[in-house]
């Protein structure tokens, strides 16, 4: 249904709340409304401090509401390239600790790119089967780089991309490099889907919050679209849903309008 309300919304649809609690707690809903509606659904999923709060509501409807996910199947958009899955900084500890062993997924249908595998370039490849085996993403849960990288797409990557192996920009290492304790310990290289490769999904979901971001979110949804945002890629897709908080929406010329349509929405468009 909300595909076809495209007439009356911008590009993307931008919803404002008052903090990242409520904006993660409407991300949450959405994806359980994914799943609820298909219970095989494909999550696309992601890493780093945005949607731990958005998985904690997840374990939250588990728990108390029941949500299954005993059929669904996850990808996750990058892993940092020769850390382990035992690795408490790699991208797979951080979803089993954070999500996976909090609710009923098979762990078989949980996938990470793998980074230590001895053919790198045959991994990325066999990632992207592995996604369209499962039928595509559903909807793809992404956050957004104070660069404006998604995934680890870092600025001037190919908008056309696939899963790929990327080296990290210095942003990017001196913003994760905090809890790997120096910059030196840090990974300098990741797999992650590429550009195309998120388009594809049925439908994204991001998050962005704070301050940081403000640059960011305001190129990502009113700036041009570029190759220096990646983010702004999300101008392309046909159903992209973005939440702020008042924080990373305040560079944003037009926060009234989407304030507005949000607000004048018609009940059958609204998420519940
Ligand atoms: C994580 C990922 C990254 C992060 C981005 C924002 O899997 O793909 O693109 O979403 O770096 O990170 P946080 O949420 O830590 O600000």
């Amino acid at each position: 249904m909300f595909a076809l309300v495209s007439f009356s919304l911008p590009a993307m649809e931008v919803l404002i709340r008052e903090n990242p609690d409520a904006g993660c707690i409407l991300g949450a809903k959405i994806i359980a409304r994914v799943v609820r509606d298909k219970p095989d659904a494909v999550l696309g999923l992601a890493t780093g401090r945005t949607p731990l709060r958005l998985y904690q509501e997840l374990i939250r409807l588990h728990r108390e509401e029941g949500l299954d996910f005993s059929r669904v199947t996850t990808f996750n958009l990058d892993e940092y390239v020769g850390l382990p899955g035992t690795h408490d900084q790699s991208y797979r500890y951080f979803m089993d600790e954070n999500l996976f062993r909090h609710i009923n997924i098979d762990r078989n249908r949980t996938h990470v790119p793998d980074g230590t595998a001895s053919d790198l370039h045959a991994e990325c490849r066999g990632y992207e089967q592995r996604i369209a085996d499962a039928g595509g993403i559903d909807i793809q849960l992404l956050g957004l780089g104070r660069n404006g990288h998604i995934g680890f797409n870092e600025p001037t990557g190919s908008l056309r991309s696939r899963t790929w192996i990327k080296i990290l920009s210095e942003q990017t290492l001196r913003d994760n490099s905090e809890v790997f304790g120096s910059l030196e310990a840090m990974p300098k290289h990741a797999l992650t889907m590429g550009i195309g490769t998120i388009l594809d999904a049925r439908r994204c979901l991001l998050l962005a919050f704070g301050p940081a971001k403000v640059r960011a979110v305001e190129h990502m949804i009113e700036g041009p679209l570029a190759a220096i945002c990646p983010g702004s890629a999300l101008q392309l897709h046909s159903r992209a849903t973005i939440i702020l908080d008042e924080n990373s929406a305040a560079g944003l010329r037009y926060a009234d309008h989407y304030r507005w349509i949000d607000k004048h929405k018609f009940e059958w468009q609204r998420i519940k």
